[in-house]
């Protein structure tokens, strides 16, 4: 039975989740919570404050360790919202490749998963939510009310990335963010503890073909919402 007012989009690196998360929330006048900025800002602290990410405990100290803030957009930078580390806005320094490359790692540890699961369960509770991640429909909040799993295949999503990144001025090649996104899809897909999957309830789109407008369609349709 369907209890928490909550849509959860998980999918891949690059699919699109975000994007169209953003266009539910704002037709529903719903928030929009993406928990990839929580992993990625314990990559980007442990980057800064130890020396071996491969030492698990002390990655999982850091992430029991930092305050992570999110709240409303303080700049018009092309943010959506600001990401706070104790404080300190790091809203684009969580984008950068070396936190790409080593985000899967951090994220695959149990003890940073249980950390951020249990405060993105605190956001969650209040609802009329919009969670974008890899796990919510199928650990965070299996009791979600509307499942969508969004996919898309390495090189479309490694060309979105792309394009993305090129807007951003940054120098890196279609061949290396392709590379990053497959080396991510194995290490998400198969960890030990919340594997990127579908849930077995969710409702499963390929974007590969599908512009935005159109996923975005398909999905209110199937929320019950009326088409804009
Ligand atoms: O935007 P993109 O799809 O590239 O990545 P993201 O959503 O910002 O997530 C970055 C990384 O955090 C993913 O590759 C996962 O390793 C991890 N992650 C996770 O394990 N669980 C989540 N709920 C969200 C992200």
């Amino acid at each position: 039975m369907s209890t928490i007012n909550l849509i959860a989009i998980d999918g891949p690196a690059a699919s699109g989740k975000s994007t169209l998360a953003e266009l539910i929330a704002k037709n529903l006048d719903y928030f929009f919570f993406d928990t990839g900025v929580m992993y990625r800002a314990v990559t980007l602290a442990a980057l800064a404050q130890i020396n071996d990410l491969d030492d698990e405990t002390k990655v999982t100290e850091v992430a029991n360790r930092i305050q992570i803030d999110v709240q409303a957009a303080s700049k018009q930078d092309g943010r959506v919202m600001d990401i706070l580390v104790d404080g300190k806005d790091v809203t684009w320094q969580i984008r950068t490749p070396e936190v790409d490359f080593n985000v899967s790692k951090v994220s695959a540890y149990a003890g940073v998963r249980k950390a951020m699961t249990e405060q993105q369960r605190r956001i969650g509770e209040r609802g009329n939510m919009v969670m974008v991640g890899r796990d919510i429909g199928t650990v965070v909040f299996p009791d979600a009310k509307h499942k969508i799993y969004l996919e898309a295949s390495p090189e479309e999503r490694a060309r979105r990335r792309f394009v993305e990144v090129q807007n951003r001025g940054e120098s890196t090649t279609y061949e290396e963010i392709l590379a990053s996104i497959r080396k991510r899809d194995e290490v998400d897909s198969s960890r030990a503890v919340a594997p990127l999957k579908p849930a077995d309830d969710a409702y499963v789109i390929d974007s590969d073909d599908k512009a935005i407008d159109i996923v975005l369609k398909e999905v209110l349709q199937i929320l019950g919402k009326s088409v804009p």
